[in-house]
């Protein structure tokens, strides 16, 4: 059996057991002769240790250990020569920027007596035995001199090997310190020449593109300097180090070791990736320090938030089934078991800012048809929203539109058995607003500067406790008053002019604008769950620029893109399943010809594309035809018969959307090997090549399988039973020819 497959099993094994049972080790460990730190789960070691200097030194991070393997104290490297002294190569676990030191700090901070060398030494630790393998520690450290204290904060998933670190900064000196640079933490990797770098990228309709670049000696900055997560970088990483003598990654997912993580922080962010002149590796993340200062009183402290990285020894697929597997578990708001993402209709492409009572129910009955689950009403419900140029921050609802309130339409969307969403754009305004004429102070500006609009509106300051207040109240008083299961909570602009005239001159205080606006955020989103619990919740940002384990904390699931075209669609699905698991990736059938002529891409096409994730339509129904009503019923009705699979079942990518590749397929494996679902996509087809041989993974290779068809067909002599060695092995042949077809298989144990 392919070494690959014996892992996941255990993993899965780990998942479908109880969590009592799962993991019943502590994970982190202490020896004090050494002064090593031990994090140990079944699939990762982490170790590091206080070297003599009394510095916190990274040791290892891979593969699994044995409990006996030496791990001795750590020591600083030899230098170089003395013009280059081991402190500049030390791989230090989190490094202040103080002596000497040339790489990226982890932590930077100038006190007020012009003093701005900091050097943190390691003063004390604890272990908190949060249940089974759920062990947390906190390592304090010291600054020779002065009193300030980093404490150090590691968690760790015993599943999955997932490992959360943070850092909380606190001034216990008798005078106010600036801190100019606050880092989660600096993740080190074994020194070598041999990596390449995944990182995602973007635009408008057009997120998570997938980069891969060989890592060279200096820095990579993934960053958003925008306010907010951003589209055109994702705060996820992945390294992947090169088989021996290969100059590029293995095209095999399956394949090489990988390190991976992704900062949960949905506010300006930054991640270095450094080699250094000695071939470490160095992976730096956290609060961007772009126009950041955080003034701290007298006992006041900072915490960063948290970056959480994992270790796959078996390819980047295995790297991404494990991050997928972490954040069901272990980040989504219903952790951790979230719901199954319900079938949705959205109104937005099909009626725009034009929506009304009777259009919307009309919606609402067709879409009940084809056995829609949810229906969203998006954009132009409210004040006076009849396009994008106003109304925004006006949260009640147009009368012209809705005579008798919001009721009469929800009591019709529950008659026809769905339940009812409702889109909200928070923390906008447009300046042709009774909110903005009424408190012109609210919104992100700097005094006499100009107010920069971006898509027609401004950015409310939600740092501002008044703001925060307004926000929470009108949503509060929305889900009170109505009966609503659901908010797309919108978000269509990046910041601009980011200043908080409120607390003064001080541009060190307005600075803090970029860490108390995020806070606010999800103490709003927090409080909100907290009194309707049976609302869910979308992060929407202009499409996917918001998408990160920070706000998926409070989301239940996130709208990767504006761009519903279903080709298009291919690539930015699978740049998504990189980082983040199909549990939230919702995909929507629309209308979208985007740039290929309308009807190229047929409406089971369309669905196929969307049933990889939460199902969802948004296309026109009026405009259906009978077939189509009757295309949309099946492929609905299959859907529901595998959507735990496909969200929360292992994915493996068996062929890549990307480089303009002829054709696509995935995978999706049930956690308990009974069920999978294999999705094949022709974008065309040159010199009428066959469609190339199809290898399952994942499944048990003993067990019978039997193959049915959701959509299309496979060639003729394909048997209807066979093993999972078989499919794994023998593969199969999809029927499939002429450009833009797709089709679907579903494979279950007899
Ligand atoms: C941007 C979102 O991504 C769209 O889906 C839609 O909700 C519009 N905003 C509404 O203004």
């Amino acid at each position: 059996m392919p070494k690959h497959l014996i892992l996941d099993a255990a993993i899965i094994a780990t998942l479908v057991l109880p969590a009592a049972t799962a993991a019943t080790q502590e994970a982190i460990h202490y020896t004090p002769a050494t002064h090593v730190f031990r994090i140990d789960t079944p699939a990762v070691t982490y170790a590091m240790g206080v070297n003599p200097a009394g510095e916190l030194q990274a040791i290892y991070w891979g593969a699994p250990l044995a409990p006996a393997d030496p791990i001795p104290t750590p020591v600083e490297p030899h230098e170089l020569s003395g013009m280059e002294t081991s402190t500049t190569i030390t791989p230090y676990e989190y490094r202040a920027w103080g002596g000497l030191n040339f790489t990226e700090p982890a932590v930077k901070i100038t006190f007020p007596d012009g003093n701005r060398d900091l050097v943190l030494h390691y003063v004390s630790h604890k272990i908190d035995r949060d249940g089974p393998g759920r062990d947390k520690l906190i390592i304090t450290t010291k600054d020779i001199s002065r009193d300030v204290f980093v404490d150090l904060i590691y968690t760790v998933d015993p599943a999955t090997g997932v490992i959360g670190r943070s850092s909380v900064i606190s001034n216990h000196t008798k005078e106010k310190l600036t801190i100019e640079q606050a880092s989660s933490a600096t993740w080190n990797l074994p020194h070598g020449t041999d990596y390449t770098l995944s990182y995602l990228t973007g635009r408008w309709a057009a997120e998570m593109q997938l980069q891969q670049q060989k890592i060279a000696d200096g820095t990579t900055v993934l960053e958003s300097r925008r306010g907010s997560t951003g589209q055109q970088n994702n705060p996820w990483f992945a390294i992947t180090r090169l088989a021996p003598g290969a100059s590029t990654p293995s095209p095999d997912e399956e394949f090489g070791e990988v390190w991976f993580g992704a900062l949960a922080w949905s506010g300006s962010w930054r991640i270095n990736v450094e080699r250094n002149q000695v071939h470490d590796i160095r992976v730096t993340g956290g609060y961007n320090p772009f126009d950041f200062a955080y003034p701290l009183a007298p006992g006041g402290s900072l915490s960063t938030p948290v970056f959480y990285a994992g270790y796959s020894g078996h390819g980047i697929g295995e790297a991404s089934r494990i991050f997928h597997r972490f954040q069901i578990a272990n980040i989504l708001p219903q952790r951790p078991t979230p719901r199954l993402r319900p079938v949705i209709y959205n109104s937005w492409e099909a009626t725009e800012f034009a929506v009304d009572e009777p259009g919307q129910a009309a919606l609402a009955e067709k879409a009940a048809s084809i056995g829609v689950e949810r229906f969203i009403m998006d954009d132009g419900w409210f004040g006076q929203r009849s396009s994008d140029h106003l109304g925004l921050g006006d949260w009640y609802v147009n009368k012209q539109k809705f005579p008798n309130g919001l009721k009469p339409l929800i009591d019709k969307v529950h008659a026809l058995n769905m339940d009812f969403g409702l889109w909200v754009e928070p923390e906008m305004v447009n300046s042709n607003s009774d909110l903005y004429r009424a408190h012109p102070d609210w919104i992100l500006n700097m005094t006499g500067r100009p107010r920069s609009e971006g898509r027609n509106q401004l950015m409310l300051n939600l740092a501002r406790k008044d703001v925060r207040a307004y926000v929470f109240n009108f949503l509060d008083k929305i889900l009170t008053d109505n009966d609503i299961a659901f908010l797309k909570w919108d978000y269509n602009r990046q910041w601009s002019e980011p200043g908080w005239p409120e607390l003064g001159p001080d541009p060190e205080k307005q600075k803090t604008v970029y860490v108390e606006y995020i806070r606010n955020l999800y103490s709003i989103l927090a409080e909100l769950r907290a009194k309707h619990p049976k609302v869910e919740i979308q992060s929407c940002s202009s499409g996917g620029g918001r998408v990160d384990l920070g706000i998926l904390g409070f989301t239940d699931e996130v709208w990767p893109s504006d761009n519903t075209d279903p080709f298009d669609r291919l690539s930015i699905q699978d740049g998504f399943t990189y980082a983040y698991t199909p549990q939230v990736m919702t995909a929507w059938v629309t209308d979208s010809p985007g740039s290929r002529p309308t009807g190229v891409t047929s409406t089971a096409y369309r669905f196929l594309v969307s049933m990889q994730g939460g199902l969802g339509v948004g296309s026109n129904l009026n405009h259906w035809t009978e077939a189509d009503f009757a295309t949309a019923k099946n492929l609905i009705a299959a859907y529901k018969t595998i959507r735990q699979t496909v969200q929360q079942g292992s994915l493996y990518r068996i062929i890549s959307p990307r480089n303009g590749s002829e054709q696509s397929a995935t995978e999706s494996v049930s956690l308990d090997q009974r069920q999978a679902v294999l999705f094949v996509f022709l974008h065309t087809t040159s010199l009428n090549y066959p469609y190339p041989r199809v290898y399952l993974r994942g499944l048990d290779p003993a067990k019978q399988y039997r193959v049915t068809p959701i959509y299309g067909s496979l060639k003729k002599d394909t048997p209807e039973t066979a093993s999972g060695d078989y499919w794994m092995h023998h593969g199969l042949d999809p029927d499939l020819t002429g450009d833009f077809k797709a089709a679907a298989f579903k494979f279950e144990v007899q």
